[in-house]
C-alpha cells in the first residue's frame, strides 16, 4: 500500500480546491515549526510537520484557533479535567495544552494509526511524555480501553469536519463518549470549506447543544469561515 492509499481521507490533497469558498492549505515541504499562539506560550511548542502520512501532518487553521482559546480562557481551568484531543493530527492543540495549561493528569492525543509516529515524534521533540499520551481512536470504532478508563470530560476536536463520509463515524464516536461522561464539554472548532461542512452541525444539534463561544479573536477567525463551539449532550 503506498503512502496516498493509505491516507486518512482518500479524496483529500492538501492541493485540492473546495468546491466553494476557500481553498484548502497550501502542500508544504516537511519541516519542524515553532509555534507561541501569539505569545500565549512563553516557551514555544516544536511541532514536526510531514503530509507523508495524511492530512494531519501539518497545522491546520482550526487547530491554531482552538489552541489559543484554550490557552487564552482555560489556563488554569483544567486542572482536574481528564482531556482527550480526536483527530490530533500533529498533536497541535494537545502539546500547547499540556505547555501552557495547568493540567493534573496526562492528556491524550488520538488519531489514525498512519499519524501516531508523528504524534509521538511532536511529544518527545517537545519533551512531554509525562503529560501526553499518544493512542490509535479511529472514528466510529470501539474507544480504546484506557480511554473507557478515562472517561473524558474534556475533547477537543479541531478541523475534523472536511471529509464528509467520515461524518458520522465522527458523530458516532462523539455520542459514545458523551454516554461515558454526559456532563462532558466538546471544544469543537472547523473550517467551513463546502457546503456539506455545514450539514455536520444539523446532525450535532439532534444529540448535543451546540453554543458558539465567545472568543476575542473571533471577528478575524469569522472572517476566515472558522467556528468555534462547544457541544453538550442534551
Ligand atoms: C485536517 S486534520 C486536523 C489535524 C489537527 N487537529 C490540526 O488542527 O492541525 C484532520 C485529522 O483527522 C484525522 N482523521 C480523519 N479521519 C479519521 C478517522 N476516521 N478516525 C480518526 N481520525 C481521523 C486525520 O488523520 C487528521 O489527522
Amino acid at each position: 500500500m503506498t503512502d496516498s492509499e493509505r491516507s486518512s481521507s482518500p479524496d483529500f490533497s492538501p492541493l485540492a480546491v473546495g468546491e466553494d469558498l476557500t481553498p484548502l492549505p497550501e502542500y508544504k515541504a516537511a519541516g519542524t515549526t515553532a509555534v507561541d499562539f501569539s505569545g500565549l506560550l512563553r516557551e514555544p511548542i516544536k511541532l514536526h510537520e510531514d503530509l507523508k502520512t495524511g492530512c494531519g501532518g501539518q497545522l491546520w487553521p482550526a487547530g491554531m484557533v482552538l489552541a489559543k482559546h484554550m490557552l487564552r480562557y482555560h489556563r488554569e481551568q483544567l486542572a482536574e479535567a481528564r482531556i482527550l484531543e480526536l483527530g490530533a493530527g500533529s498533536g497541535l492543540v494537545g502539546l500547547a495544552v499540556a505547555r501552557g495549561c495547568t493540567i493534573r493528569q496526562p492528556l491524550y492525543i488520538t488519531d489514525q494509526v498512519e499519524m501516531e509516529p508523528l504524534m509521538q515524534h511532536n511529544i518527545a521533540l517537545n519533551e512531554l511524555q509525562s503529560k501526553v499520551k499518544a493512542l490509535v481512536l479511529n472514528w466510529g470504532e470501539a474507544l480504546p480501553q484506557e480511554i473507557l478508563e478515562l472517561r473524558p470530560n474534556t475533547i477537543l476536536a479541531a478541523d475534523c469536519v472536511y471529509f464528509e463520509p467520515a461524518f458520522p463515524l465522527l458523530l458516532q464516536t462523539l455520542r459514545e463518549l458523551t454516554s461515558l461522561c454526559p456532563e462532558a464539554t466538546i471544544f469543537f472548532c472547523f473550517k467551513k470549506r463546502r457546503r456539506a461542512d455545514m450539514h455536520f452541525l444539523a446532525k450535532a444539534r439532534k444529540t448535543f447543544n451546540v453554543t458558539e463561544i465567545e472568543d476575542e479573536d473571533r471577528p478575524v477567525f469569522s472572517r476566515e469561515s472558522l467556528f468555534l463551539y462547544t457541544f453538550r449532550r442534551k
